[in-house]
């Protein structure tokens, strides 16, 4: 036997119900916030995520040269595909265009807890509103489609921050853009390795790597906005402005009853390359598991793309950590959905009737079942049991010519005349109603 390559996941009709109600829960919540889905191809060209994304993506792409020689990649992220998208017809939609979507995307990572080569992402983006009231939407979906599954702020919290600042900030450090986006990715790292190595890190990007780092440690530190703003007043980073929309955005979340599921905090500046504004991430409270999500503003990317000057934010929460977290806190668990009625047919004579019952009652949403080849009867009410249906209707010659089945209710063993004409009916009066 072969086996699936390492990293990705099969989905056995257990565990594929599973995936399905997630996707469900979030496609309705992303619905009820007025988002639209999209979807796009899962093979990019390379160029796509090259500089786009950054480099600890692209080390992670799978890619390869197609058959007419064009250099591809299997998607490790929607945002390039969606910047694109938008941005090539981006004048002549309506804005805020607010969109979502649920996607496969591929990643040559280490396989391990939480991390997969395969794996599903909800995305959820605003393009053409720079307002923090559009990150305040977007933090608010996201705390929104998690709470659905019953999770609440003792579950999980979402942690932000702010790029923008810490670019100032390490700006005021006399860094050039590249020193910047170094240093970002060893923040982003920092609190996975020990305090040396960061040391050793930074000491290749600046001269005083010890005071730089003791400062990185304080503005890590910081919990509040007014923290915030003495951290900033010893540095000469013009910040007012900066902080007036982080004071909108907290507000924003405040009002709407969320502000117990966020928490400003620095130690977040995101991996990825394009992100220009407020980032943030969400994490189970406890434990040491990986990111269920993570997103930010990215006002540049539509623009780089070749598409015109768009601003955009967004986010987007992997299944793999989603569905590992519901799974421990008993929030989501296997589920066959079972027949409502199984047929029991007396023989080939009376399967024509059967057949036509089956039908009816398909088309009118019942869950039904019936032997493909007719048994003795034993067996078939056997087989009724063994399916999870709750009703057995028995089509025998005798049912069939006087026009009354026999219903028998799995359950307690009773048995009831039903007359075939009445049958949906009869069904829809116990409360049976499946699709
Ligand atoms: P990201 O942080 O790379 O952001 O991924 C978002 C989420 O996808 C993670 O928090 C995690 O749940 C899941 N994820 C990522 N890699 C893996 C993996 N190898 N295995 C399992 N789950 C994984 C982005 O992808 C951005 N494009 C998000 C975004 C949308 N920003 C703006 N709009």
């Amino acid at each position: 036997m072969f086996d699936s390559l390492p990293g990705f996941r099969e989905f056995l009709p257990d565990s594929c119900g599973v995936r399905n109600t997630i996707f469900n829960v979030l496609r309705s919540t992303a619905e009820r916030y007025n988002f639209l889905e999209y979807d796009a191809p899962l093979l990019e060209p390379l160029e796509l995520y090259i500089e786009k994304s950054g480099p600890e993506i692209v080390s992670q792409l799978f890619n390869f040269e197609d058959k007419g020689g064009r250099a591809v990649a299997l998607r490790p992220e929607m945002t390039p595909t969606l910047a694109r998208l938008v941005g090539a017809r981006a004048n002549s939609m309506k804005r805020p265009i607010k969109w979502f979507s649920i996607v496969e995307n591929f990643r040559y990572e280490k396989p391990q807890k939480g991390r997969t080569r395969s794996f599903y992402q909800y995305n959820a983006d605003i393009l053409g509103d720079a307002s923090p009231g559009a990150d305040a939407e977007l933090i608010l979906l996201l705390i929104a489609s998690l709470k659905r599954f019953g999770l609440n702020e003792t579950d999980f919290v979402v942690r932000l921050s702010d790029r923008q600042m810490w670019v100032a900030f390490l700006k005021s450090w006399d860094l050039s853009d590249t020193a910047v986006a170094e240093v970002l990715g060893i923040v982003d790292k920092m609190q996975r390795v020990e305090r040396q190595v960061t040391l050793e890190k930074l000491g290749k990007c600046v001269s005083e790597p010890e005071a730089l780092l003791s400062d990185i440690e304080k503005l890590i530190q910081v919990r509040s906005i007014d923290a915030l703003e003495s951290f900033l007043a010893a540095t000469d980073y013009k910040f007012s402005e900066r902080l007036e929309d982080l004071r909108i955005l907290v507000q924003r979340l405040s009002a709407a009853g969320m502000d117990g599921f966020v928490q400003l905090d620095f130690g977040i500046v995101r991996g990825l390359a394009y992100y220009t504004g407020f980032v943030y991430e969400a994490f189970e409270r406890s434990g040491e598991s990986r990111a269920l999500a993570g997103g930010g503003r990215y006002d540049e990317l539509v623009k780089k793309m070749g598409g015109p000057d768009l601003p955009a934010a967004g986010f987007a929460m992997g299944d793999v950590t989603l569905r590992d977290c519901l799974e421990e806190k008993g929030l989501i668990g296997p589920s066959t959905p079972e027949p409502s009625v199984y047929m029991v047919v007396g023989g080939e004579a009376e399967m024509a009737a059967c057949l036509k019952d089956v039908t009816r009652l398909r088309e009118q949403g019942f869950r039904v079942e019936y032997p493909f080849k007719p048994a003795g009867f034993g067996k078939q009410f056997k087989n009724a049991e063994k399916s999870g249906a709750k009703y057995a209707v028995v089509y025998g010659e005798d049912e069939i010519k006087s026009g009354a089945l026999t219903v028998k209710v799995l359950a307690s063993g009773d048995s009831v005349t039903v007359p075939r004409d009445t049958l949906i009916r009869w069904l829809s009066d116990q409360g049976v109603r499946d699709l």
